[in-house]
């Protein structure tokens, strides 16, 4: 089905493990929305890539245009499906592995190719149906969604998405360290955000959302609470 621009978008933008992906998708559960984690067609994009044998060279080192090319290729055709909480690729569920550090790292380079951003551009588009979309990633608001009626910057200190992280991880049975994860965060939020290409940066319309101390639900709460005033009182 095509995507429909009156269908209405809500878009949570926000650094790594900031929890945005809980509060999305819980959000859009009570709504009855659909749900993008954009954040995972990059994920998917580095993963297929290793897959494909398609590696990326150390972080200090530029990747080739031939390369970012290919990696575009695989994006634009990457092989998945959503099912609720699970993420298949190619016919292998890969829900676990996508969370994994290597994955992160590696999503987070191939994210700053611009190829790879106009593969996945109008596949991102596509999820707008109706009755409704909560997404979220680093540049919902800014580009993919810029006509979204809720936009929301949602984050938390840097060591308070450490603990998350170390929690989710060790919850799910996978190694980690606070150690290297706060490092990692540190360095993803420095790629993430001094990227030429659709950098995070909070939009001018988004208002902010630090849950630093807050629970997931007093998060989500906090966002229906946004998404019913401004459906009452639009501010353009
Ligand atoms: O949200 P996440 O941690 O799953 O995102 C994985 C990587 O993809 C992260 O380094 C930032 C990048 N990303 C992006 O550049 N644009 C998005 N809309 C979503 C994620």
């Amino acid at each position: 089905m095509a995507a429909v621009p009156s269908v209405p978008v809500i878009a949570i933008d926000g650094p790594s493990a900031s929890g945005k992906g809980t509060v999305a998708s819980r959000v859009a559960g009570l709504l009855g929305f659909h749900y993008l984690d954009s954040g995972a067609l990059y994920r998917l994009t580095a993963l297929a890539a290793r897959r494909a044998g398609c590696l990326l060279p150390a972080d200090d080192i530029a990747v080739e245009d031939a390369l970012a090319g290919r990696l575009a290729q695989i994006a634009a055709t990457l092989d998945v499906r959503f099912d609720g909480a699970a993420i298949w690729l190619a016919g292998e569920d890969v829900s676990l592995v996508l969370r994994d550090e290597q994955t992160s790292r590696e999503a987070s380079r191939v994210a700053a190719l611009a190829p790879v951003r106009a593969a996945l551009l109008q596949r991102q588009r596509d999820f707008r149906r109706a009755p409704g979309l909560v997404t979220d990633g680093r540049d919902m608001a800014t580009v993919v969604f810029p006509d979204a009626v809720l936009k929301i910057f949602l984050t938390a200190s840097a060591d308070e998405r450490a603990r998350r992280r170390y929690k989710q991880l060790i919850e799910n049975g996978l190694a980690a360290s606070m150690e290297d994860l706060l490092r990692d965060i540190h360095a993803r939020d420095q790629r993430d955000a001094s990227r030429a290409l659709a950098p995070l940066v909070q939009d001018h319309r988004a208002s902010l959302l630090d849950t630093t101390c807050l629970t997931a639900d007093a998060a989500v709460e906090e966002v229906l609470r946004r998404y019913r005033a401004q459906a009452t009182s639009p501010c353009e």
